[in-house]
């Protein structure tokens, strides 16, 4: 639908509004004004679809996709999505930049370094304080705000600067580093201040939420009031971690569908009926460990381990940040391992490797996870990896074998899958062969375990059990006396 009835933004009506880098629509359609919207799939949408039940009451703050996107409030299906515009300029300095050449290596470990510029931290806080400012603008009195991940980490502090009757939440997508590699931001200090801004802070796992609550002493802009809550200037906020999970009835709806079978067989024949699909599904990002797990391949079929025409494996890269000179970087690294594997063990129509630089749609993907006996989810660093939950999701017979990297933040509920460190190549080269060979029963039971966590924590499980966490939290603050005060440091 095109937003042809553009809407009032500052009407104050919204009693729920997220905050996210992403408008949760895209045009399926054109490139230009006329194209159509539709929802993204997954996701945050879909966690928060049963806590949407009056969409009237909803609204939705983000970026429509591109510098010529729509500029006024508009709805679509319900929701009321509030379109954040950014010049070409600011998405290279604010999003390529600052968002993901400065703090999503950081946060990821440092796997590539990461570059601090002043110029692209000016496009990053005057493009928060935008997102701020139309969120404090559609914001019903005493609204509550959840805002999301490190793209926005100012717009807490913002928004409470602005509108200080609301209940603010922010939740963090991404692991948050430990305090040593944090504190070279050289803008440490306003990025946790604008954090604190929120009521509640959520990660991902326990350590995100140590690591945050320690780094706020040590820079002496909170104090410690008890295990999960800080203090600063007379607030308390609470610390968390709110492990995400994903929509696990859909997945398994979607991969248990007869159509889906029967594409999922056309697959395997297509690859020739192998013994073994193993099958890697990722962003192409460099946080991902492809490159590690297609050299233990290699080494594998170069060792005789495993035989090319017995074993197939395919690699899913969906095309990401193709702004940024790492991602380029990375995309050459992988086609060139590729290309040797497939140089060094192909025969005329038999590549052991499939490389697929697309994104794929549903119905695809779940074939493919329909198709893999091994799924590799092998990240140096990953917040959660919900890929790992959905190849789970999608295993409704208990087959299949999950290869899951002790570095996601997804190996802290799963951990019956064959557990590696991905920095180990011998390690992860045996897990590999353990994955192929496993004995069928010991294979179920751990697939029937950890699809129990998956079912259990599901994506509208973890929106509820945050929003829930909020309120109670609000309401608590209201009742209780200020926190004792401490000179708080500024910058
Ligand atoms: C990660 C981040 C998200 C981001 C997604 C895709 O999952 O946590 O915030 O939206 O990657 O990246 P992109 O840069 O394309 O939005």
């Amino acid at each position: 639908m095109t937003p042809q009835h553009p809407e009032r933004r500052s009407d104050h009506t919204a009693d729920l509004v997220v905050v996210a880098n992403r408008l949760p629509v895209r045009r399926s359609s054109g490139d230009d004004e006329s194209g159509e919207w539709t929802v993204s799939p997954g996701g945050l949408v879909s966690a928060l679809a049963p806590v949407l039940a009056d969409r009237k009451r909803f609204a939705w703050v983000g970026w429509p996709g591109s510098a010529d996107g729509p500029t006024e409030p508009f709805t679509h299906e319900g929701m009321r999505l509030v379109p954040v515009h950014q010049t070409e300029d600011e998405y290279s300095r604010y999003y390529e930049g600052m968002s993901n050449g400065t703090l999503w290596p950081l946060y990821h470990d440092k796997i590539e370094p990461a570059e601090f510029h002043r110029t692209w931290y000016d496009a990053y806080r005057q493009v928060n304080q935008r997102f701020a400012d139309l969120a404090a603008e559609i914001a019903a009195p005493n609204a509550t705000v959840w805002i999301h991940d490190y793209q926005l980490q100012m717009v807490p502090g913002f928004l409470r600067a602005l509108r200080p009757d609301l209940t603010i939440g922010f939740f963090l997508h991404i692991p948050f580093p430990p305090g040593e590699l944090f504190r070279q931001i050289p803008w440490r200090k306003a990025l946790t201040i604008g954090i604190l801004g929120a009521d509640l802070v959520g990660f991902q796992t326990p350590a995100g939420a140590f690591n945050f609550a320690r780094l706020a002493e040590s820079l002496n802009l909170a104090t410690r009031i008890s295990s999960d809550t800080l203090g600063r200037n007379g607030r308390r906020i609470k610390v968390k971690s709110f492990p995400i999970g994903i929509d696990a009835d859909r997945y398994a709806e979607g991969a248990n569908r007869p159509d889906i079978a029967q594409r999922a067989a056309a697959m395997r024949e297509r690859l020739g009926n192998p013994k073994a699909v193993l099958l890697g599904v990722d962003r192409l990002d460099y946080t991902k460990g492809i490159d590690v797990r297609l050299r233990a391949f290699k080494e594998l079929l170069s060792e005789g381990k495993l035989l090319a025409d017995e074993v197939k494996f395919v690699q899913v890269a969906e095309p990401s940040r193709d702004g940024v000179d790492a991602y380029v970087a990375l995309r050459e690294r992988v086609q060139g391992l590729v290309g040797e594997i497939n140089g060094d063990f192909a025969e005329v129509g038999v590549a052991p490797v499939h490389y697929i630089h697309q994104s794929q749609d549903f119905d695809e993907l779940m074939s493919l996870y329909r198709c893999a006996d091994v799924m590799m989810v092998t990240p140096f660093c990953d917040g959660m990896n919900l890929v790992a939950k959905e190849y789970v999701a999608t295993r409704h017979d208990d087959t299949g074998v999950l290869v899951l990297s002790e570095f996601a933040g997804a190996a802290h509920e799963l951990s019956d899958a064959l557990i590696v460190n991905p920095y180990d190549i011998d390690g992860l080269k045996s897990a590999l062969l353990e994955a192929v060979f496993l004995d069928e029963d010991d294979a179920k039971r751990r697939m029937r375990s950890m699809r129990t966590l998956v079912f259990e924590n599901h994506a509208s499980r973890w929106a509820e059990s945050f929003l829930r966490e909020l309120a109670r939290w609000s309401t608590s603050l209201a009742q209780a006396p200020a926190a004792p005060q401490k000179p708080a440091a500024t910058q």
